[in-house]
This record gives C-alpha cells, structure tokens and sequence, in this order.
C-alpha cells in the first residue's frame, strides 16, 4: 500500500459524513437528509472565496462542544486516514472554537489528546502488517479582532502538551483586514518558548501576507501558492528552503488558484522549493489525500518520483523527532 503523510489538515473541516450523522444523532438534533447535510458541510462550484469556504465549519464546529465528541472525532477521523494509506499526520484545531459549552481550551485539548491516545492503542493491539498512522496535534491561532487573550492561552498551552500529543502551533482563519504580522507577538512567545509553527499566508491574501509570515519566523507556511506573483519572494522562498503547505482542491474551492492544469506544485518543486501536499479540509472539499496525488497526476502529470519527492519534503517538515523521521523515510 502506498504512503502518505499530511501536514495541513483541518479537523473541523475533515469530520467523517458517518460521524457528524452519528453525533447529530446522539445529541437528538434533527437529522436532515444526505443530501442537505452534504450542502451544509461541502462546497459546490459557486464557492467564491476563503470566507464562503469557512462557512462550512459552522455545522462540525456547534458538534465539537463536549469532550466525547472531540474525542470521537478525532478517533474516527484517525481511521478513516489510516484506511487511505496515511503513516502521519498532523492533524490542527483551534481550541477557541470549542470553548462555546462548558470546556475550557485545555479540555477541548486533552479531549483531542484522548482520541488520539485511543487511536495509538487500538491500533497496537490490531494484528495488521500495514505501516502504523501516528500523529501529532497542531494548535490554531485565530484570527479575530478581539481574542488576544484567546490566542495567547493556547500559545501557552502548546507549550504545555507540547511532545504530550502537541506538537506545533498555527495562524488560521478568514484573512480580513487584519494582516498576519499583527499576530506577531504570540509567535514571539512561541519561539521564547521554543514551540515549532507554521502561519496561513498566501490563500486568500498575496505575497505580502507570505513576507509577514516570514518576518515572524515561520518556516513552513500554510498555501504560500500565491507567492507565484512574486518572482523574488519565490526565489526567497526556495534559497532559505522554507516549506509551503500546498492544498490543490482547497485552492481551487477558495479561488486562490483557478486553473488546476496548471497548479504550480511540479513547476515549484523543479526550482528547488520544499513543496509538500496535502488535504486541508476533507469534507469541506470532498476530498482527500490519495486523490489529492491523483487529481495532480491526472491534471499536471505529476510523476511518482516527484511524489516520492513531495513525501520526502513533508519527511523534513514533520514536526516530529529524528526517530520518527527515521521510520517515515
Ligand atoms: N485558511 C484559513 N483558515 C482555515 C482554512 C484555510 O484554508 N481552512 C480551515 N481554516
Ligand atoms: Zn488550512
């Protein structure tokens, strides 16, 4: 079975169909139809933009309010990237958002953390010759006006859990009118406190967003695929080997690409960038990773040595220990 590891996945957005109807069910909310539920948690061609695209997660988002169901979902998700072929992942949330019931931001944490944990367990006592999933959790940061307060108890949490289940911290949500670098007194603490993160930058806002995203000292960056506008930040880019997230569906969903023949993934990986691919949001999208590889072979020919080269890239970009490196490789 092929291998796959994915750095950039959501976990709002990439709740399994079979779980979001179980919860609805255990929780007595009305259950709709397949067909409504698809539209409330999936784009369709008339998404136009990250902000349209970010409307999906208000369904998973009002489901992950107690601890049995972030636990359950983190477990499910889990299996169900085990049965696509997947050996790591790590898998981003913010705490913030769960904080809407009674749980505190750790608790939304150390409920993912038992998924996880649960995860690790079956899987062990599972009789299978496949090659183990593990995975690491990262934190997100959001942006929103008025959360500092927010944002830095999950800076401070990271720290906590940080090589107990965490393993990373993250900027994410809408890109409005507050850019990435007015975020950069938690990154500063991150570093203080020597957690590892990546930023969103370059989705629905341009290169600048890219060079604030740097000037915060993030070495992996969320999309990055609209550095693409800016000949020298591309060529900053792959001289000081930072690593872009790339997301193909997403992108076309949020239009921060429109043509997917020519997604530059191929074109940025022969220059030398630490390009690497992954899923972002599966359900939002309708996608997954091995068809992430697919879409990309079918659509730019992407050959199996540059996807050996892709797995390589995500490989070093692992925010995991040389040990764990050593059994990706
Ligand atoms: N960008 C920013 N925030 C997000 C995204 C994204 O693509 N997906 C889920 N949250
Ligand atoms: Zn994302």
């Amino acid at each position: 079975m092929r291998k796959f590891i994915d750095l950039h996945l959501h976990l709002d957005g990439s709740v399994p169909v079979a779980t979001i109807k179980k919860l609805i069910s255990e929780h007595h909310y009305p259950i709709p139809s397949d067909e409504k539920l698809r539209q409330e948690l999936s784009v369709d061609s008339n998404c136009k933009s990250l902000d349209q695209f970010l409307e999906k997660f208000a369904l998973p988002n009002k489901l992950m309010q107690t601890r049995h169901d972030i636990k359950t979902i983190v477990y499910d998700l889990l299996v169900e990237l085990k049965e696509q072929g997947l050996v790591y992942a790590e898998i981003r949330f913010a705490p913030q958002l769960h904080t809407k019931k009674r749980l505190t931001q750790e608790n939304v944490i150390k409920a993912a953390i038992e998924g996880l944990n649960q995860f690790l367990i079956d899987q062990k006592q599972e009789n299978s010759n496949q090659p183990e999933l593990h995975a690491g959790l990262i934190l997100c940061l959001m942006r929103f006006a008025n959360n500092q307060k927010e944002n830095m108890e999950t800076v401070e949490l990271a720290k906590k859990f940080l090589n107990h289940g965490v393993v990373g911290l993250d900027l994410a949500g809408a890109e409005g009118p507050i850019p990435n670098i007015k975020y950069k007194q938690f990154f500063d603490r991150a570093q203080e406190l020597g957690i590892p993160y990546t930023i969103h930058a370059g989705e629905a806002a341009g290169p600048d967003s890219i060079r604030q995203a740097l000037e915060m000292g993030a070495k992996r960056i969320g999309h990055g695929i609209r550095c693409t506008e800016d000949k020298k930040l591309t060529q900053e880019l792959i001289d000081r080997q930072i690593i872009l997230e790339c997301c193909a569906t997403s992108n076309m969903n949020t239009k921060a690409f429109d043509q997917i023949d020519s997604y530059p993934i191929k074109k940025l990986l022969h220059k030398g960038m630490k390009v690497t691919l992954n899923s972002d949001d599966m359900t939002v999208s309708n996608t997954n990773l091995p068809r992430e590889y697919k879409l990309l072979e079918e659509k730019t020919n992407l050959t199996s040595e540059e996807e050996t080269t892709l797995y390589l890239n995500a490989v070093d970009a692992a925010f995991t220990s040389p040990d764990e490196k050593i059994r990706l490789r």
